[in-house]
């Protein structure tokens, strides 16, 4: 296919508003896979993205498409992931395309997912296809879903696509449109290779198998290559497209896109946004846009099981491979061992990757409380990046603390505008603007802490807006707060797990509602156990727990072995995620408590 017939273009949309059904229809019509093939939706790969709906790792598809003339086209599918903490993979995948098709739920409008996706695609100059999706549902209001898109996107609406995904209704005009109004790539193809990545993956039998678009020139198995930012050279060995499996060609070129596999060893080697040339003929600057990835979120992890730590380290290193922006160290906690303080783009990053420490490498995980990254500037001007409580210089060697901020955007009927300025006050946003994008629908901007957000944030907003709320943020840099080290004492020894930094003016409340939840959760020892919660030697808030009187110890030993076996046996399981601390035992729902107090 010449490449004035190619199409490089990705679906943005708001979560659940049908990307991937479309996405489906759209390789069922161009007969890409079969409909006996297709495993339900084809484009979101691991299980975990199934079971959680949501795509975390890109993917492509090339289709072939005749068009109304007889025409025949490549297009090329690439998938952006759907989440907030992978906005830098979304962006480069945009980079790799001419076009974008817009889905938005007809019955839904725009969300706030919708508005970032289409800054993104209009930051890197895309043609942007809007297409009303769900218009079968009885509830789908396609003129008032239009004048959103129209007055808040500005995008012009009178050739708006009308689809349903789900019964493929509309689906030949998605692919004309894409042909007619997507550009072409720029064929540069005399220019030295410049080609980007926008997804590299492990694949434990070939090394990384990366996904980029040729940009300029073209590449051929057996080239010598080099990656522009990180320095590495490496040799061809597989060249090819996806269609949407694996097919092997000799050479791409401008204009396409693809996949290789060069015996690279680690995706750190090969990482999203970086450029490849060839070393023998190099091209003189990159491409824009690249940015090593810094970790914003941090918690520490501990097997349960001490015997399991070098398993987990082992685990760390594998995922690794596969993951350049999951950071890890070793920690060395007084409560809970040996285990790694670890490094997350959000939140989800953080979930995804403990959960498949404990699904795919059958590993028990006690993890603390998740915390941003601080800026330290010390007494004698050295900047420090402090990630853990325990890192945090003493107050006397501080000069000042410094927090990263998140520009937040919350889309939500007006009924419930009040209740979120309210909810972000309460977390120290500080109100930017508000926009009226509809007379019933509204646009709350916030400056506000990541530490704010990381926590429960994006639940309490869904509860205090009935579910109807949606919300984005992106990185707006560090700013200086007072930033206090909130430590709290179980027994007298210092809980270090549990430890916060926290501003200065929370840190009264959070202290009181840390040791009252703790007290609640640890269960009765057979002394009595002070809590507290201090900022360096002075105590904020303290609780005891009682010892077990006399008598309730008495039945606990007496009384009949099986029922008491059986007791034991279903505590089991809890027992095994409790941790000593120093004789007082410790829930694990202790540790998660720092999590949800509202
Ligand atoms: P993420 O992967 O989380 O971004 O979601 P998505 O945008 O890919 O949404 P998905 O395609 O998974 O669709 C979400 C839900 O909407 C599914 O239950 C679909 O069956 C349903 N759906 C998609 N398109 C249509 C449609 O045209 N009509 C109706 N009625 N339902 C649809």
């Amino acid at each position: 296919v010449p490449v004035k017939n190619i199409r490089n273009f990705s679906i943005i949309a708001h979560i659940d508003h049908g990307k991937s059904t479309l996405a489906d229809q759209l390789l069922l019509k161009t007969n890409t896979v079969a409909e006996r093939d297709m495993v339900e939706q084809f484009m979101d790969s691991n299980d975990i993205e199934r079971e959680r709906g949501i795509t975390i790792k890109l993917n492509s598809a090339r289709m072939r498409y005749t068009d109304s003339q007889g025409e025949l086209y490549a297009l090329n599918l690439i998938d952006t992931p759907g989440h907030v903490d992978f906005a830098y993979e979304v962006s480069r995948s945009l980079a790799a395309c001419e076009g974008a098709l817009l889905v938005v739920d007809a019955s839904q409008g725009v969300e706030a997912q919708t508005l970032a996706n289409v800054w993104l695609a209009l930051e890197n100059d895309l043609e942007v296809i809007p297409v009303l999706n769900k218009i079968d549902l009885p509830g789908a209001d396609p003129d008032r879903v239009i004048s959103e898109i129209e007055d808040i996107i500005g995008l012009d609406c009178t050739d708006i696509l009308k689809v349903s995904a789900k019964v493929g209704l509309g689906i030949d005009d998605v692919l004309e449109a894409i042909v007619k109004r997507v550009p072409p790539p720029k064929n540069t193809v005399d220019k030295p290779l410049r080609a980007l990545i926008y997804d590299s993956y492990y694949d434990a039998y070939r090394g990384v198998i990366c996904q980029f678009r040729v940009v300029d020139g073209s590449v051929s198995r057996g080239d010598r290559i080099l990656m522009m930012n990180t320095g590495k050279e490496h040799i061809v060995d597989e060249i090819g497209v996806l269609a949407p499996n694996k097919v092997t060609v000799d050479t791409l070129y401008c204009g396409e896109v693809g996949y290789m596999a060069a015996q690279i060893k680690s995706v750190k080697d090969a990482r999203v946004g970086d450029t490849i040339t060839l070393s023998k003929n190099q091209a003189q600057e990159p491409l824009p846009g690249y940015v090593e990835v810094q970790p914003m979120v941090y918690c520490g992890l501990f097997p349960t099981d001490s015997n399991q730590y070098q398993d987990l380290r082992v685990a760390l290193d594998k995922l690794q491979l596969n993951d350049a922006a999951l950071r890890f160290e070793p920690e060395i906690s007084t409560a809970m061992g040996f285990g790694f303080r670890c490094g997350f783009l959000g939140l989800l990053h953080m979930e995804i990757v403990q959960e498949r420490l404990e699904r795919e490498y059958n590993l028990q995980l006690i993890t603390t409380a998740p915390t941003v990254i601080y800026k330290c500037v010390t007494a004698d001007g050295q900047e420090l990046m402090i990630n853990s409580p325990a890192d945090l210089p003493e107050p006397q060697k501080r000069r000042s603390m410094a927090e990263p901020y998140v520009r937040l955007e919350m889309v939500t009927p007006t009924d419930y505008v009040g209740n979120l300025i309210e909810l972000a006050t309460s977390r120290r946003g500080e109100y930017q603007e508000m926009r009226y994008l509809t007379e019933n629908r509204t646009t709350l901007v916030f400056d506000i802490p990541l530490a704010e957000v990381v926590t429960d944030y994006f639940d309490v907003l869904k509860s205090r807006s009935k579910g109807y709320a949606s919300m984005e943020y992106q990185m707006i840099g560090f700013r200086e707060n007072d930033l206090v080290k909130l430590e709290i004492k179980i027994n007298g020894e210092p809980a270090d797990a549990l430890s916060v930094i926290t501003h200065r003016d929370n840190s009264y409340k959070l202290g009181k509602q840390l040791v009252s939840k703790l007290k609640e959760l640890i269960p009765r020892q057979m002394f009595k156990v002070p809590i507290q919660a201090c900022i360096g030697v002075k105590v904020i808030a303290s609780e005891q727990i009682a010892p077990y009187r006399k008598d309730v110890t008495a039945k606990c030993y007496g009384g009949d072995i099986s029922r008491k076996k059986k007791l034991l046996s279903k505590q089991a399981e809890g027992k095994k995620r409790m941790k000593a601390l120093g004789r007082v035992e410790v829930p694990q729902e202790a540790f998660m408590a720092v999590l949800n107090l509202d």
